[in-house]
C-alpha cells in the first residue's frame, strides 16, 4: 500500500487494535503495543471480542431467516472470519452488503478482499454523517425494501456529546418497516476497574474514546424498533445456536447485545 495522509502510524487505531484481539494481521506495531496493553490489564479481551463476532453472525443469520436480503455494515471494521456478507451469502447468494467505515485501512482491506464484486461496496465514510452514509449505501441497496443496519462494537465510539440517539434515530427513519437494527455495545455493567482502565485507554491513546453504556442506555438507543427476544442481554445470551456460543459467566463478556425490528 502506497502512503496515505489519512493514515496515521503515529497512534494506535481502534480497527487495527480489534484485528490484533481476533489474530489478525492488519495492524501495525502501535497497535500490538497498545493491543497489549490492554488484554495485560484485561486478559479476556480476545474472548471478548470472539463473543463479538460470533453474535454478528447469529444476527446475521436471524435476519437472513425473516427474509432481510440487504446489509448496511457501520463499522465494519478490517475483513476476518465471517464476514456479513458470507454469512449472509450462505442463506442467500443473491444478499446485497454495503460495507462502511472511516478508518482508511478497514476500507482498503475491504475493498481488496471484496474486488469487483457487484453485490458488495466498501465505502471510506463516518456514521455520525448518516446523510453521506445513506447516499453512499443507496448506490447499491434499495432502502424502500427491508435492510439490516448493524452497528455492532461501533456505537460506543459515538460519544454523548456526538448524539448516538440522534445519529440511530437518522437510519431508522430511512429504514423500511421489517428493516432490523443490530446493535452490540461495550459496557459496563457486571465489570470491575478494569472496564474503567479499558476506557481509560482508549481515551488516551486513540484518535476514538470509546464511551461504555448501561443497559437501560442501550436499550434506549433501540427507541422506535421492537426489540427481539431475548432482549438486551450480554453477547453470549443473545439466540445461542452452538455449546461455543454459551458461557457460564455471560456477564464477563462485557458487551450487550440486542436486534430490533422496524415496525
Ligand atoms: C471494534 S471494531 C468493530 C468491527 C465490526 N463491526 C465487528 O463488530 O466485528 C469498530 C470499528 O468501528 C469503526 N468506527 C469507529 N468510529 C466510527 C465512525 N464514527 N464511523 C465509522 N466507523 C467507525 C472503527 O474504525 C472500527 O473499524
Amino acid at each position: 500500500m502506497g502512503e496515505r495522509p489519512d493514515i496515521d502510524l503515529t497512534r494506535p487505531s481502534a480497527a487495527r487494535v480489534y484485528d490484533y484481539y481476533l489474530g489478525g494481521a492488519h495492524n501495525f506495531a502501535v497497535d500490538r503495543e497498545m493491543a497489549r496493553q490492554a488484554i495485560g490489564m484485561w486478559p479476556e479481551l480476545p474472548l471478548i471480542m470472539q463473543a463479538n463476532r460470533a453474535f454478528l453472525r447469529r444476527a446475521v443469520e436471524h435476519c437472513s431467516a425473516r427474509g432481510v436480503r440487504q446489509f448496511l455494515d457501520l463499522g465494519s471494521g478490517i475483513p476476518t472470519a465471517g464476514n456479513v456478507h458470507e454469512v449472509a451469502r450462505a442463506v442467500d447468494p443473491g444478499a446485497r452488503v454495503a460495507y462502511v467505515d472511516n478508518d482508511p485501512i478497514a476500507v482498503t482491506y475491504s475493498k481488496s478482499i471484496l474486488g469487483d464484486d457487484p453485490q458488495t461496496i466498501a465505502v471510506q465514510e463516518d456514521l455520525r454523517h448518516p446523510d453521506a452514509v445513506l447516499a453512499a449505501a443507496r448506490d447499491l441497496l434499495d432502502l424502500s425494501q427491508p435492510v439490516a443496519v448493524m452497528m455492532v462494537a461501533v456505537l460506543h465510539f459515538v460519544t454523548d456529546e456526538d448524539g448516538p440517539a440522534d445519529v440511530v434515530a437518522a437510519y431508522r427513519d430511512a429504514m423500511a418497516p421489517g428493516s432490523h437494527l443490530v446493535v452490540s455495545h461495550a459496557t459496563r455493567d457486571g465489570q470491575d476497574d478494569q472496564a474503567d482502565s479499558h476506557q481509560d485507554l482508549y481515551r488516551q491513546r486513540t484518535a476514538t474514546p470509546m464511551t461504555m453504556r448501561s443497559h437501560d442506555q442501550v436499550r434506549a438507543l433501540l427507541a422506535g424498533f421492537d426489540v427481539v427476544e431475548p432482549g438486551v442481554v450480554h453477547l453470549p445470551l443473545w439466540r445461542p445456536t452452538s455449546p461455543e456460543d454459551v458461557d457460564e459467566h455471560p456477564e464477563r463478556f462485557a458487551g450487550l447485545a440486542a436486534v430490533g425490528r422496524k415496525p
